[in-house]
């Protein structure tokens, strides 16, 4: 076995975390290892995942442990422990329980994993981000939100399924915290270098625009006993891959600002390159008065997210 292959923990072995290890594995792209409190459940899902190693052609590594001191020395984690929600649930509802768990899981990446790239994907995101960040006291560019990746798939899918074409033709850029008020930017989405805007009448796209701000909903609608994980696998999976090949990928990703787009210390979904270091650079796209007040809007619920994240941390 290669001693120069890269290290990759996953830190909750449930829905997402355990698919994004497929994901992770099937691509060959680092040794995984995955945390998660449950006794024997971590171990037994990597013991089945190295059992389909001869069949699936994957010749990383893929252990499982209930302790902490296994994501020793990572060149990347990804945290995903935490409750996800049920219908009616808002991902707001979840801040309470999944802070201590973040909590938890950051200081043990502080103090086992002190050079890795952090990639936040428990929700609510954009504030759990927040907490991995303040909490292990990395640079900022070595916290990274999952989310950005997420939303502009689901839009590429929503219209490459309106339209007939390929997903992977289209080409989409969402904005914003991860929630309801996220914003899809349909002026800087296109099909086949084609703009959007050309390919289909406003009312259209606006249609498509709300579904992706529900999408996550719309899932939980479906399952009912808890949320997507197959998308937002592969979306973690990928961003994974950029920063272990340091592919320098320009997605969607919430990375803490400060002053872009108008706004400062709070995580929020913009266009970031992505590479070994984290976060290499944040665009700054030249929005519309509309745009703007949309990502404004969406800064604000996050922002208020943060001011419930204050108070857990300072009660009273
Ligand atoms: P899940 O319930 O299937 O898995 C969560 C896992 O975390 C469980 O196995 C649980 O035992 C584990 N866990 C709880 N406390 C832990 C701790 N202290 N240390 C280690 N592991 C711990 O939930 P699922 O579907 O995997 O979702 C995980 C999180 O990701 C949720 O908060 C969900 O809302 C969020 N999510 C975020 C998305 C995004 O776009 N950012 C998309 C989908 C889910
Ligand atoms: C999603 O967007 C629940 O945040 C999760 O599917």
């Amino acid at each position: 076995m290669s001693t120069t292959r890269k290290k990759v923990s996953v830190i909750g072995a449930g829905n997402v975390g355990a698919t994004a290890v497929y994901y992770i594995a099937e691509k060959n792209i680092a040794d995984i290892v995955m945390v998660d409190v449950v006794p024997g459940m971590p171990q037994g899902k990597a013991a089945d995942f190295m059992h389909a190693a001869p069949s699936r052609n994957y010749h990383v590594t893929i252990a499982g442990s209930n302790d902490f001191e296994a994501i020793t020395d990572s060149d990347v984690v990804v945290m995903t422990a935490g409750m996800a929600r049920k219908p009616g649930m808002d991902r707001m509802d979840l801040l309470k329980i999944n802070v201590n768990i973040a909590k938890q899981a950051a200081d043990a990446i502080q103090q086992y994993a002190p050079n890795a790239v952090v990639i936040a994907v428990s929700n609510p995101l954009d504030v759990i981000a927040m907490v991995c960040l303040r909490e292990t006291g990395f640079a900022l560019k070595r916290v990274i939100g999952m989310a950005g990746i997420l939303d502009s798939t689901r839009f590429q899918y929503f219209i490459a399924e309106a339209l007939g074409v390929l997903p992977w033709d289209v080409s989409a850029m969402v904005l914003g915290g991860h929630g309801d008020s996220m914003v899809p930017l349909p002026r800087y989405t296109s099909v086949g270098g084609f703009a959007l805007t050309e390919l289909m009448e406003s009312d259209r796209i606006e249609e498509l625009v709300n579904r992706t701000r529900t999408g996550g909903a719309e899932i939980v609608g479906h399952l009912k006993t808890g949320s997507a994980y197959y998308a937002p696998a592969a979306s973690t999976a990928k961003m994974v891959e950029a920063v272990v090949k340091d592919e320098k990928r320009l997605v969607a990703a919430s990375a803490y600002l400060r002053g872009q787009y108008g706004h400062r210390d709070i995580f929020l979904g913009v266009p970031v390159l992505l590479g070994a270091n984290g976060v290499e650079r944040i665009y700054e796209l030249d929005l519309s008065e509309e745009e703007q007040r949309a990502l404004d809007d969406s800064a604000e619920q996050v922002r208020q997210g943060v001011v419930t994240l204050e108070e857990i941390y300072s009660p009273g």
